[in-house]
This record gives C-alpha cells, sequence and structure tokens, in this order.
C-alpha cells in the first residue's frame, strides 16, 4: 500500500514538473533537430544496439518528452511511423509544434510508460531516452514493453544515468557551484532567477524528486531480462564529455542565459561535441560500462 502510493506520487511529480519545463525543454539541454542532431541519434542507437539502426516502420517512443529522438529518427529516415507517448501532456504539446516546425506527422498519446494503451505485439521497434530512470516500477514497465512488441522486434534505451558514473558528476557539479560567482563576474553574466529553465521557482523544486533511479549495468540488463527479452546488451557513453557537460550546464544555470556571451555557448557546444568524439574513440571501447555517466540496454523479443 505504501509502496503504491509512493508510485502513484512519483508520477503525479513526473507529470506536474515535465509539464511545467516543457516549454523551456529544448533551450535548457541544447536539443537539436538538424544534421547534427540526427547524427547523435542515430549514434547512440547504433551504438547501443552494435549495428546501424533500422530502419523499422512502426515505433514507439515511451517518455518521448518533446521528442528528441523520435523526431530525429524520422528525419533520419530510420522510423517510418512514429508513435509517442508521455505521461506529460505539456511535453507532448511541445513535441507537436516542434514537429509541425519540421513539417512531420506523428501521432502523440499521453500515458504511463506502466500502463501501455496498444494492442500486443503491435510496434517493431520500442526505444526511450532518459526515460527509465523515472518509473517507479522498472519490472512493471519492461513486460509492457515486452506486450507490444512483435516477435523478433527490438528495443533501446539511452541516457540512462549509471550509479557510479551519477557520484563521480557530483565534483564537477559541486565545483561548479562554488565557482558560479566568479564565473559570472569575469562574463559579465547576470544571476538568474531560481528556477528559471524549469518553468519557474515554484516548478523547480520538483526537480530533485524526479529522478528515481541510478544503474549498474547488471542491474539495468536484468529488468530486460526478467521481462523475457533475449540478447540483452548494456553499453556505458560519456565520461570526459559529461563531467564538462555537467561543469557548463552548472555554471550556465546560475546565469539569465540572455547574459551569457554567445562565444561562452560556441565553446561549451564545440567543446561537449569533441569531448563525445574522444569518449567514443578511446574510452567507450576500452573502459567498463559502470565507469561512464549513461548506460544504454537494447535487446529483442524472441
Ligand atoms: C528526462 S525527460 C527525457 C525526454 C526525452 N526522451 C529526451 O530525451 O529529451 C524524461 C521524460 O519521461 C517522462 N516520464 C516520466 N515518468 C513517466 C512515466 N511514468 N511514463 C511515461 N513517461 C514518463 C517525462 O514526462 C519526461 O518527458
Amino acid at each position: 500500500m505504501a509502496a503504491s502510493a509512493t508510485a502513484a506520487v512519483i508520477r503525479e511529480v513526473n507529470e506536474r514538473y515535465h509539464d511545467g519545463a516543457a516549454t523551456g525543454y529544448d533551450a535548457k539541454w541544447g536539443i537539436d533537430f538538424g544534421p547534427v542532431g540526427q547524427q547523435q541519434v542515430v549514434g547512440k542507437l547504433a551504438k547501443a544496439l552494435g549495428h546501424e539502426p533500422g530502419p523499422y516502420a512502426r515505433a514507439l517512443e515511451i517518455g518521448a518528452g518533446t521528442g528528441y529522438f523520435s523526431l530525429n529518427l524520422v528525419q533520419a529516415g530510420v522510423v517510418r511511423e512514429a508513435v509517442c507517448t508521455d505521461i506529460s501532456p505539456g511535453m507532448l504539446e511541445t513535441l507537436q509544434a516542434n514537429a509541425k516546425g519540421l513539417g512531420l506527422s506523428v501521432e502523440t498519446v499521453a500515458c504511463d510508460a506502466e500502463s501501455l494503451p496498444f494492442d500486443d505485439a503491435s510496434f517493431d521497434f520500442v526505444l526511450g531516452h532518459a526515460v527509465l530512470h523515472h518509473l517507479p516500477d522498472l519490472d512493471g514497465a519492461f513486460r509492457e514493453l515486452l506486450r507490444v512488441l512483435r516477435p523478433g522486434g527490438t528495443f533501446a534505451f539511452a541516457g540512462e544515468p549509471s550509479r557510479r558514473g551519477d557520484r563521480i558528476a557530483t565534483f564537477p557539479k559541486r565545483a561548479a557551484v562554488r565557482a558560479a560567482p566568479v564565473w559570472r563576474r569575469v562574463l559579465r553574466a547576470q544571476p538568474a532567477e531560481l528556477g528559471h529553465s524549469d518553468g519557474g521557482a515554484e516548478n523547480h523544486q520538483y526537480e530533485g524528486a524526479v529522478d528515481v533511479h541510478a544503474f549498474s549495468p547488471e542491474e539495468l540488463a536484468g529488468f530486460a531480462r526478467r521481462a523475457g527479452f533475449a540478447d540483452v546488451r548494456v553499453r556505458g557513453e560519456e565520461l570526459l564529455a559529461s563531467w564538462f557537460g555537467w561543469t557548463n550546464r552548472t555554471l550556465e544555470a546560475s546565469a539569465d542565459p540572455d547574459t551569457v556571451p554567445f562565444a561562452w555557448k560556441l565553446y561549451a557546444y564545440r567543446g561537449y561535441l569533441l569531448l563525445q568524439e574522444v569518449d567514443r574513440r578511446l574510452l567507450e571501447r576500452r573502459l567498463p560500462p559502470a565507469i561512464f555517466y549513461n548506460l544504454m540496454v537494447a535487446g529483442r523479443r524472441p
């Protein structure tokens, strides 16, 4: 009883927080729907799967947010028909506005990933990015994902925080909080209003309550295997890029975005892309997944 009450609160807080954060979400996370965004998303899937992805006739995304994965995958020709779901109607409104701006047509359905309103075996591909760590009942969610996927169909999730990587990332975040006043002075940036990138101070208070898991690679694979998926593989990505990214995002979150110089934004963006390449070419093949910030998991329905 207590556990299910807690699960209900987690879902409610996720819906409320993401509804409030939806309008500023793409700017906060630097989400791109051009060639760079497409390359990033296709590259992440290729890493998760161990081969080039798709093409998939009909795909379901859970926790689709503003459309980062699905809209880029449709544009890249990896997915033909995308059904985008999320617990937050506000995020799906922004997703539809993004789709309209790109001239794309996608179906959106507001629903909980743990209770999907779709027929059995109705998708060729099921995916998500940065969503599993928000779900209170992961065993239930993976059972639902298996149910709606056709036999032989593929699933892939990326952007899930690793427990060890998350712990390591607290150091650059803390250092950046301490350095923020000096950084703003040097760049002549003005302090931000609290929660400006999360839809205001009231909404910002929920930010810490929406993330409910960080994973070890074995735990993440365990959820998929227990549900009945086969050929389950877990990979890690982003080490240097995540330290660099978290430092800069924490500094930038302390400032009014309109007063942060363009040259800084360019440096942060290009530096992040460069370090992602260093991680990909040098570190991800050599180091164990557990130390990277992000985990990805993929497999297929037997
Ligand atoms: C960190 S955001 C990621 C959004 C998008 N996938 C991206 O990568 O930009 C997590 C998303 O998961 C959604 N979410 C949280 N709990 C959920 C649930 N129980 N069922 C479905 N979606 C959920 C949130 O509303 C939010 O849009």
